[in-house]
């Protein structure tokens, strides 16, 4: 029998041992051994045979969901013959009530299976780009849009999902920069524990709950040129300082799974790297779950030249990899090396172990359909609660680059507005990278969205004005899914003439346009990162009319808009803002919800600046004011981005005072307090992100010129003053030295507190031991 599943295109878019280091602290949130568990799985395991505990470590794609080349054949006779301990890319009560009754019944064991899938943004209802989400700076709000999407996708039989993704990125070449939370390692550790808490719940045995699944480890952002699945070369200074800390962040929330990552880390590859997997991430953080590989990584080692399929195989088990992703290396291979005598059955036992205790912990032993109940199906998925919320997200993502003369808010009635570009009157391109299960059908359009919101109050005319891209071959790379990206049947010229009339009769010309679906996410690397020439065609031939120009922006990584930002009068960054796309924007276009959001990573002024990031080291020869020879900085162009990291404007305005501290000479571990008052200068009520930084001038290493420490976010009334008093201990001010010892270091400190990372008021202070 062959059950499973209509082959449905894919919009995946889709060592050295170290000082013992905490990172945190290591143990925190992780669950105390548990005897009943430990006494069911002991039983269990006695049972089976070293066939059946190899085909708990193979985790196998349904077909109806694939990222590489390879799918596995034979799902069904392998489920029943127990070389399967999982699914993914399989989900719908149905698809998953089929596959979990082969394992159940017809396996010997009768041991369910665990059903994984790629959610990253929203199950069914589609919540903003990661991007954008971590835009928000709304833990709240972020943790329970993922609650949300854990909700929908239980009703849909999964229990198991591939996020977050906590990457830290800063190379905007990177197409998955999309996917994750930015830049900053603080602000991605507070974002990867929200998410980790709203997947899983209170406890996974809950029917809502998800074991969520922390990728990719380690290092995967920091792909060298930003070019996907590319090699990862970074010091352990580096990766101790700013890119571990998210990953940890999550595990001390308690997740359930980490994915191994693609890449290198110190020359071996994750998936074997037993550094990684074990020393760091069990013995130094406490980790108690299960390492799944990343799609195929476990055979790619061959490729990285560790050897062929049974040597990789070895060496990933030993490492520490629990659970095989696609590549069958485990389960075709590690009986021979067991005979061998190079695997142990110790390790085989270990890996087998971990897989049976996630199933113990989702409570699947007890019921294996658990959740799959064709009502919830009905009543929890892509309900309108769940839209408004992530219309709610969406809103609150979107960051405002610029508002010349407060040219928005836009008047919700009178003149005429020209509604124009590739993305106005397109549903497919509203939901972003990740979005197996999201229907692009369903999805409103800008213009859909702004015409609910004025009626017939405002005269709208509309023109495509262009494709996305008028390059055949770029084209050819966008559409690996069917028609994501077509061409008009009109040329180039014929659009552009159409929008430019259209727009000679409008006020205001309001240009949807920028990157498309398939542009950013996984395998999207592009080395010019503007928006491409066929939508800067438009926009120039309609700044030629003279009429105000705002710009709705759809983006899955930070561009570069220096001519954008000269010519536009406003520019209002949307990300990719999933299903509720067009109404989102339309509440931000027309004042009922004032933009809050503030940028994740920084936008450089061009691709030549990247890598750029806020927080990076002061060098020898600082650049001062202005390009001087023999300094550290470009013939031909400044140093500074184009927009800041934690950079975004406001429909009102808010001025700081003066930062306060409750003292200047500080000893030991005591508390200082910093405070300033914020006003909300404007006319209109809004939310701004108050960002406090540290500098650390003086250290037995060289620091960043500033990390972010804290942040709050404050609503105001128009003309409202509001305290923001931040507490900060000497933990803030920790880091690791060059014996990667973490700890804090006395002398002075400056405390900055401000709108953005660039502008700051700041308070010095002296702070020993
Ligand atoms: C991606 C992962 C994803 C996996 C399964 C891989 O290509 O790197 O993020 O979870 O495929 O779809």
């Amino acid at each position: 029998m062959k059950i499973l599943f209509t082959k449905k295109p894919l919009l995946k878019i889709a060592a050295a041992v170290m000082i013992a280091l905490p990172l945190g602290n290591a143990t925190a949130q992780q669950p105390k051994p548990d005897a009943r568990m430990d006494a069911f799985i002991n039983a269990l395991m006695k049972k089976m045979t070293v066939d059946e505990k190899i085909g708990q470590l193979n985790l196998v794609t349904s077909g109806m969901a694939i990222t590489g080349s390879v799918t596995n054949n034979g799902v069904d006779n392998g489920i029943a013959n127990g070389h399967i301990g999982g699914i993914f890319g399989l989900y719908g009560i149905e698809n998953v009530r089929k596959a979990q009754q082969l394992a159940v019944k017809n396996s010997r064991l009768h041991i369910p299976l665990i059903f994984g899938l790629d959610v990253i943004h929203g199950h069914r209802t589609i919540f903003p780009i990661p991007l954008g989400m971590s835009a928000t700076w709304d833990l709240p709000l972020i943790q329970n849009a993922a609650h949300i999407a854990a909700k929908e996708a239980t009703a849909e039989g999964l229990n198991w999902v591939f996020s977050p993704m906590v990457d830290i990125a800063r190379d905007a070449r990177w197409g998955r920069i999309s996917e994750g939370s930015g830049e900053d390692p603080f602000l991605g550790g507070k974002i990867a524990g929200a998410m980790v808490r709203g997947y899983q719940g209170t406890s996974l045995r809950n029917a809502d709950a998800v074991i969520a699944c922390v990728k990719h480890f380690a290092l995967y952002g920091g792909a060298e040129a930003g070019r996907e699945y590319n090699t990862v070369d970074m010091s352990r200074l580096q990766m101790y300082q700013d890119y571990l800390p998210p990953y940890k962040a999550a595990v001390d929330a308690g997740a359930g799974s980490i994915m191994s990552s693609f890449n290198t880390v110190d020359g071996i590859p994750s998936t074997g790297n037993k550094w990684l997997l074990t020393d760091l991430l069990r013995k130094q953080w406490g980790f108690k779950g299960f390492v799944v590989s990343d799609y195929t990584s476990l055979s790619e080692m061959t490729n990285h030249g560790l050897g062929d399929l049974p040597q990789v195989s070895a060496i990933a088990l030993k490492a520490g990899l629990d659970m095989d992703m696609v590549a069958e290396g485990f389960l075709n291979t590690l009986k021979k090396s067991l005979q061998q005598g190079k695997v142990t059955q110790g390790e085989i036992d270990l890996a087998c172990r971990r897989v049976l205790e996630a199933k113990y912990k989702l409570g699947l032993f007890d019921n294996p359909y658990k959740s799959l109940n064709a009502d919830n199906e009905r009543k929890d998925v892509f309900t309108d609660d769940n839209r408004k919320a992530a219309r709610i997200a969406a809103e609150h993502s979107f960051v405002l680059l610029k508002n010349a003369g407060q040219i928005l808010p836009l008047k919700k009635s009178g003149g005429t507005i020209a509604v124009v570009g590739p993305l106005a009157d397109n549903k497919r391109d509203m939901l972003g990278t990740w979005v197996i299960a999201g229907e692009w059908e369903k999805s409103v359009s800008v213009l859909e969205g702004i015409k609910h919101m004025v009626g017939d109050n405002v005269k709208l005319l509309y023109a495509k004005g262009s494709n996305i891209t008028d390059d055949t071959e770029f084209m050819k790379r966008l559409n690996f899914g069917p028609d994501m990206v077509s061409l008009d049947t009109r040329t180039p010229q014929e659009m552009i003439d159409e929008a430019v009339n259209t727009a000679k009769k409008a006020d205001i010309i309001v240009a949807v346009v920028g990157e498309s679906q398939s542009m950013s996410g996984e395998s999207s690397s592009r080395s010019d990162i503007s928006i491409p020439e066929s939508q800067k065609n438009l926009l120039k031939a309609l700044a030629k009319l003279g009429k105000p120009i705002v710009m709705v922006l759809f983006n899955g990584r930070p561009l570069t808009l220096t001519w954008e930002n000269e010519n536009a009068a406003a520019i209002l960054d949307v990300w990719a803002p999933g299903t509720e796309a067009g109404n989102a924007i339309g509440e931000v276009l027309f004042g009922n919800y004032n933009p809050s959001g503030k940028l994740t990573a920084t936008f450089p002024r061009s691709v030549g600046q990247i890598p750029i990031y806020y927080n990076h080291k002061n060098t020898g020869r600082p650049y001062t004011d202005g390009p001087t020879k023999f300094k550290s900085n470009y013939l031909d162009i400044s140093n500074d981005p184009l927009f800041p990291f934690g950079y975004g404007l406001s429909y009102t305005s808010f001025s700081y005072s003066d930062v306060k501290l409750n003292k200047t000479n500080l000893k030991g571990n005591v508390t200082l307090t910093a405070t300033v008052t914020i006003t909300n200068t404007g006319s209109y009520a809004g939310e701004e992100v108050v960002q406090l930084y540290i500098s650390d001038p003086v250290a037995s290493i060289s620091r960043s010129v500033k990390e972010l420490k804290d942040f709050r976010k404050l609503k105001l009334a128009a003309g409202e003053v509001k305290e923001v008093t931040f507490s900060i201990t000497t933990e803030q001010l920790k880091f690791y030295n060059s014996q990667l010892k973490y700890d804090w270091e006395p002398g002075e400190f400056v405390i900055q507190i401000g709108t953005n990372s660039a502008d700051t008021h700041s308070a010095k202070v002296n702070w020993l031991k």
